[in-house]
C-alpha cells in the first residue's frame, strides 16, 4: 500500500475543519496510519518547502505555516498519493473544483487548508521529516475486502 502525508494547515485547524478533512479520507476508504498535532518551525518549513524557497510568497508562507499548530497525518491506500491530491483540489482554492476539499471550503491561494504529498517520492521525504518509525501504525481495516477487489490490493 502507498503512503502519503497530509497536513491540515493552520487555517484548517483554526476554522474547525480537522474532523471534516479526516472524515473525507476515512469514508473514501483510505487508512489512517499516523496522526499528530504539532507546531511547524522555520527549520522544518525550509526543508519542507525547499523547492519554493526562491518564490516571492515564501516568507509569507513560512509565517503562515508557523503561526498556529498544524495536524499531520499519514494515509494509506492503493495509489494513495494521487487519490488524495485529486480529493484536495488545486492550490488556487477559489478556482478549485466543487467537491474537492479546497473547492468546498476555501477561497485563498495561501490559506488553502491542506497539504498533500505531490508524489510517492515526496511522501517518503515528508515522512522522514515529520514522523519517527514509532509514530507509524500498522493495522488492517476490516472492511478491506469491501474496498478493493482482490487483484487490486
Ligand atoms: P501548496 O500548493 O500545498 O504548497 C505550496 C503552498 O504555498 C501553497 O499550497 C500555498 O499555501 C502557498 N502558496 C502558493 N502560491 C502562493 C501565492 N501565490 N501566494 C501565497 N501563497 C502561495
Amino acid at each position: 500500500m502507498e503512503r502519503t502525508v497530509v497536513l491540515v494547515k493552520p487555517d484548517g485547524v483554526q476554522r474547525g475543519l480537522i474532523g471534516e478533512i479526516i472524515h473525507r479520507f476515512e469514508v473514501k476508504g483510505l487508512k489512517l496510519s499516523s496522526l499528530k498535532m504539532m507546531n511547524m518551525t522555520d527549520e522544518i518549513i525550509d526543508e519542507w518547502y525547499a523547492h519554493h524557497k526562491e518564490r516571492p510568497f515564501f516568507p509569507a508562507l513560512k509565517s503562515f505555516m508557523t503561526s498556529y499548530p498544524i495536524v499531520a497525518m499519514v494515509w494509506e491506500g492503493v495509489e494513495a498519493a494521487s487519490v488524495v491530491r485529486k480529493m484536495i483540489g488545486i492550490t488556487q482554492a477559489r478556482a478549485a473544483e466543487p467537491g474537492t476539499i479546497r473547492g468546498d471550503f476555501a477561497v485563498s491561494t495561501q490559506m488553502n487548508l491542506i497539504h498533500a504529498s505531490e508524489s510517492v517520492e515526496a511522501a517518503n521525504k515528508e515522512l522522514s521529516i515529520l514522523f519517527t518509525e514509532g509514530e507509524l501504525f500498522s493495522w488492517e481495516r476490516t472492511d478491506m475486502p469491501h474496498l478493493y477487489g482482490e487483484d487490486e490490493r
